[in-house]
């Protein structure tokens, strides 16, 4: 009767030492987790990042912004550095200039972060600026970063090898290209078979541009007029512009209904060089 009791004792505390692991063990797999948009923004994670909000925002400067007086110009560079600062945690802000290469703007925004409406308050916040107060807006567009559709490991394992195969290898690129793509219900009525077959494609005459072109893909669909931002930075244009005639020929091509239109082509600077660029 005792050793049954000591036995019983025996078990319970087992149980109850296995019971206390498993809580442990639940208690660190429910522990929460920081949501990702509070986790700092770090440039090379929130850029490889599905899930991703990006927003674009075009600006022309109004022609009253040459009537400011030329320090106050001069101190926008600061005034948008430090609203870059301050929103630091919350959103990534790169900024291109776009004068004397485009007709429609002078500058724009790329915005990435994890929650869209850190991205719009940092645009609302960028309008009270000495030259967002003095800038109009030609174009948003919203998009959102999501993990490989066609070309994946399982779907199509050689063009996929093929991505992993070669990295950008030029000099730092010094533009940057944006191209808005809306395809048409015909493409959206295809198979799934069909719309990868479609893919491989398009895959197949952009590999040898890996190593001259960086590119990053939004989904809009639904979020904007479009379905997809495309966005690029090169250093060699002409590279840029073999790679966008071979990609014209392919029959992807016939499901677009709009390529661009804009295109928008800039120059890569720091926010600040961008600024002062536009103060002289
Ligand atoms: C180095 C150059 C490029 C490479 C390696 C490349 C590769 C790819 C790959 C692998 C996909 C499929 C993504 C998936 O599986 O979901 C894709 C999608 C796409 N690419 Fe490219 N691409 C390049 C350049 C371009 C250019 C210049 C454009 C022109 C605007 C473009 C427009 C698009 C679009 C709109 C999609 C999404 C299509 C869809 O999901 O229906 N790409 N690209």
């Amino acid at each position: 009767m005792q050793r049954l009791s000591i036995r019983n004792r025996y078990a319970s505390l087992v149980a109850g030492a296995i019971i206390a692991i498993m809580t442990m063990q639940t208690a660190s797999v429910a522990a929460p987790q920081p949501a990702a948009d509070t986790l700092p923004i770090e440039r090379s994670r929130i850029l490889t990042q599905p899930g991703v909000f990006g927003v674009f925002t075009m600006f022309k400067l109004r022609p009253e912004w040459n009537k400011v007086s030329a320090t106050e110009r001069m101190n926008s560079a600061a005034e948008v550095a430090a609203l870059i600062e301050k929103h630091k945690d919350n959103v990534l802000v790169d900024l291109y200039l776009t004068r004397g290469l485009e007709t429609n703007s002078d500058f724009f925004f790329r915005i990435n972060a994890y929650d869209l409406a850190q991205a719009q308050t940092f645009m609302r916040e960028f309008r009270s600026t000495t030259i967002g107060k003095n800038a109009d807006i030609f174009d948003t567009l919203v998009g959102v970063t999501k993990p490989l559709n066609y070309i994946t490991k399982a779907k199509s394992p050689e063009l996929n090898a093929g991505l992993g195969s070669a990295t950008y290898t030029g000099d730092a690129p010094r533009y940057v290209i944006v191209i808005p793509v809306k395809k048409s219900a015909e493409w959206w009525n295809l198979s799934f078979e069909q719309r990868l077959k479609e893919m491989e494609s398009h895959t197949v005459p952009t590999l040898p541009y890996l190593v001259n072109v960086k590119r990053k893909l939004y989904h809009a669909t639904g979020l904007d007029d479009i379905d997809f931002i495309t966005y690029f930075e090169t250093n060699d244009l002409i590279a840029f512009n073999n790679l966008l005639i071979a990609l014209a020929s392919v029959p992807e091509n016939k499901y677009h209904v709009r390529w661009g239109n804009p295109t928008t082509l800039g120059t890569i600077l720091s926010p600040e060089n961008v600024i002062k660029a536009l103060s002289e």
